[in-house]
């Protein structure tokens, strides 16, 4: 990597002082050794190795090798002047079977990444549920048994107990709306399967997980809890670039509804213990209520610091009677949902920064107690590396925007308190296979090369000068 440090020319756009500066990732897609030091078999190693599930078969057998080469990942991290890394922990690295025997290898592991990271002065934030649910719980019932929340806590007192003197900011799980509606609504994501009633009953387990660790960390005395959801505004195509556009009745109860399933079903839980109403009336029409007890909004809604944002594309929708409604969003027949039109990503989601903007305020007017923390924000590009280079003008462009759109919000009142791109590198994207780089690092899967992308040695400037050139 080149070394010369860009001087900010002109004025800066300063970011507050303190603001964290990182990148994350995720166990099964960076860490590959999937079979070494006694790792246990979760559902994305079962998913990836069905023939048809991922693009060209491809699994995270391999991946980035991270779990070998750690040490050089973490180098290259201090050379960006990473202030923070988000990882996420393996549950079955740690506990092969789901419960029970804990495998020391793998904890050890993440005792000598966090240490190496905190050598390198970059603050662990650890995720503890990623998506790489054990394969033995999954045959057990998976997230759609209330028995794999209780797991989960058990499994993160063990990473808590081992990690917690030094990891200071958790996060809880990643994304329950994706895990739990492509995971068991819909089936394209691991474990594969397709029932809305299932996914609505996972959701309420993977929530009720959350509530658990976060008492269990609280405990402990982390300074940092938090959950992570994806989250989006949902908007009206007239709305998209015009926040004043009018909005008919028809499709102002469209946006309310796939605003309840998609960002309330998860923020008013944990941040209020209680479900929205009109979710609540959905679950109870495909899945009935009986898998959510007496006490459950009170265990979910445990105090957290910090609200992880993972955001990448607005959520667009009309009313249209008739229209069967998309399979992600059960409940939502009689809504139409359309992409943003403009520019979009190599994986076709458009483009629109101005929204990070609108989510931001809103979060932080609707759910004033808790810090905001972008825990995922990124694109993947067709990136082509030429004369030892990628010149991903279009990446820098794109977290450009949405740190402009970030910096807007923050001048709005937003208590923004930091931005972690995903994904420090190239890695598995899920079903897209190893076809979706999203990283600022390049990685050569063959060779396992790491080469850092022109966005990888522009955000160094940024994070150097702690803000963007105005
Ligand atoms: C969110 C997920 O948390 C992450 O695993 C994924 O790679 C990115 N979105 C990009 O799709």
């Amino acid at each position: 990597m080149t070394t010369t440090t860009v001087v900010a020319k002109g004025r800066t756009l300063r970011f507050p002082e303190g603001f964290v500066w990182g990148a994350a990732t995720a166990a099964y897609q960076i860490e590959g050794a999937a079979r070494q030091d006694g790792r246990g078999v979760s559902i994305w190693d079962t998913f990836s190795r069905t023939p048809g599930r991922v693009a060209d078969g491809h699994t995270g057998d391999v991946a980035c090798d991270h779990y070998n080469r750690h040490r050089d990942d973490v180098r290259l991290m201090r050379d960006l002047g990473l202030r923070a890394y988000r990882f996420s922990v393996a549950w079955p690295r740690v506990l092969p079977e789901g419960a029970g025997r804990v495998n020391e290898a793998g904890l050890a592991f993440y005792d000598r990444l966090v240490d190496d990271l905190l050598e390198a002065g970059i603050a662990p934030y650890a995720t503890l549920y990623h998506w790489d649910l054990p394969q033995a719980l999954e045959d057990a019932g998976g997230w759609t048994s209330r028995e794999t929340a209780y797991r989960f806590a058990e499994y993160a007192e063990v990473v808590r107990d081992r990690l917690g003197d030094r990891v200071k900011t958790w996060l809880t799980v990643n994304e329950p709306w994706v895990a739990a509606v492509l995971g068991y609504g819909i089936g394209v994501h691991a474990p594969g399967r397709a029932s809305a009633a299932d996914a609505f009953r996972a959701t309420h387990h993977m929530l009720l997980a959350h509530g658990l660790a976060a008492r269990l960390l609280r405990e402990a005395g982390a300074a940092e809890i938090a959950i992570t959801l994806n989250l989006a505004p949902v908007l009206t195509p007239e709305g998209l670039h015009d926040p004043q556009a009018p909005v008919s009745a028809e499709d102002a109860e469209a946006v309310n509804r796939i605003d309840c399933l998609l960002n309330r079903q998860f923020l008013d839980p944990a941040l209020r213990g209680e479900y929205p109403r009109e979710v609540l009336e959905i679950v109870e029409r495909i899945a009935g209520l009986g898998h959510v007890r007496d006490g459950d909004l009170k265990l979910i809604h445990q105090p957290v610091d910090l609200l992880g944002i993972n955001y990448y594309t607005p959520c667009v929708v009309r009313a249209r009677p008739g229209a069967p409604g998309s399979d992600s969003y059960p409940g939502s027949d009689g809504i139409e949902f359309s992409g943003a039109t403009g520019p979009t990503t190599a994986t076709g989601w458009p483009i629109v920064p101005t929204a990070l903007t609108r989510l931001l305020t809103r979060l932080s007017r609707d759910y004033p107690e808790v810090g905001l923390l972008v825990t995922e924000n990124g694109a993947a590009f067709e990136d082509v590396v030429a004369g030892g280079r990628v010149a991903d003008a279009d990446r820098i462009a794109f977290i450009e925007g949405h740190l402009r759109a970030a910096y807007a919000a923050i001048e709005e009142g937003a208590d923004l308190r930091g931005y972690l791109v995903w994904s420090l590198l190239d890695n598995f994207e899920w079903a897209e296979g190893y076809h979706k780089r999203f990283g600022i690092v390049h990685v050569d899967f063959a060779t396992q090369r790491r080469l850092p992308k022109d966005s990888a040695l522009w955000y160094r400037d940024v994070i150097a000068r702690n803000g963007l050139v105005k």
